[in-house]
């Protein structure tokens, strides 16, 4: 039996291309009634721009747009680093902030070189992440989550992706990028935002399910 037949059908939309982001939010499902639809299903169609002003407003932006070209549910992920000490930097830009060939490497380099003079218990940051979901041109929920840590003075670690190994963790004395996956989606924004919207995906899920049961015994009764 394939998954998509053993879920029920049921199939959710991720809106992103972001590997990192796929493997995290795939894992998170795993155990979900969802079956996941990675970037093979946004293939050819046209990227959202990501020029909202906050995450919700770029999580539903990009929900929203792939919504209206795939007729399955959509979830997307809007997320980033708030560094205290550079007034929030580079927050919804996180993905952009040195330019569009910049690396993830880049990217670190620059924030520890703003940092050079910031002292460690000034060095606070925060990730955080909504996760919009829409069918269909209508947006249906949307979820937050956050996680306070501190950024190191060099990269440590080399697991997950983006600003990880510069992302101290207090709780479990080490970056994001010394974790293993479970590790870090126990603690991540990301995995508190699914946390908070796994009730809601369960009750959508029985919706359409009894929604198809009853659209199946009409068609049968010739309704
Ligand atoms: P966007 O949500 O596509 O705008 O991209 C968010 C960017 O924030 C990513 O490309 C990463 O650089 C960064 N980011 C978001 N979540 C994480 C994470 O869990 N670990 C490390 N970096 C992250």
């Amino acid at each position: 039996m394939s998954q998509g037949a053993r879920r029920g059908g049921l199939r959710v939309c991720l809106a992103t291309r972001n590997p990192g982001k796929v493997r995290e939010l795939a894992a998170l499902l795993e155990e979900s009634p969802w079956q996941v639809l990675g970037p093979e299903a946004l293939e050819g169609l046209e990227a959202p721009a990501e020029d909202g002003s906050s995450f919700e407003a770029n999580a539903r932006k990009k929900a929203l747009h792939y919504s209206r070209l795939v007729r399955h549910l959509v979830m997307a992920d809007d997320s980033g680093l708030e560094v205290e000490a550079l007034g929030g930097q580079p927050g919804v830009r996180s993905a952009r902030i040195c330019g569009p060939s910049a690396t993830d490497l880049d990217r670190m380099r620059w924030i520890l070189s703003q940092l050079e003079k910031v002292p460690w218990e000034e060095r606070d940051a925060r990730f955080r992440c909504v996760i919009a979901f829409a069918l269909r041109g209508e947006i249906l929920a949307s979820f937050e989550g956050e996680v306070e840590g501190r950024i190191t003075f060099e990269p440590e670690g080399s697991a997950g992706f983006g600003y990880d190994p510069i992302f101290y963790y207090p709780p479990m004395d080490m970056t994001f990028a010394e974790m293993t996956a479970a590790e870090k989606d126990r603690v991540s924004h990301r995995g508190q935002a699914l946390e908070r919207a796994m009730g809601w995906l369960e009750d959508f899920a029985r919706h359409l399910q009894t929604k198809s049961l009853k659209k199946g015994s009409s068609r049968r009764r010739g309704g």
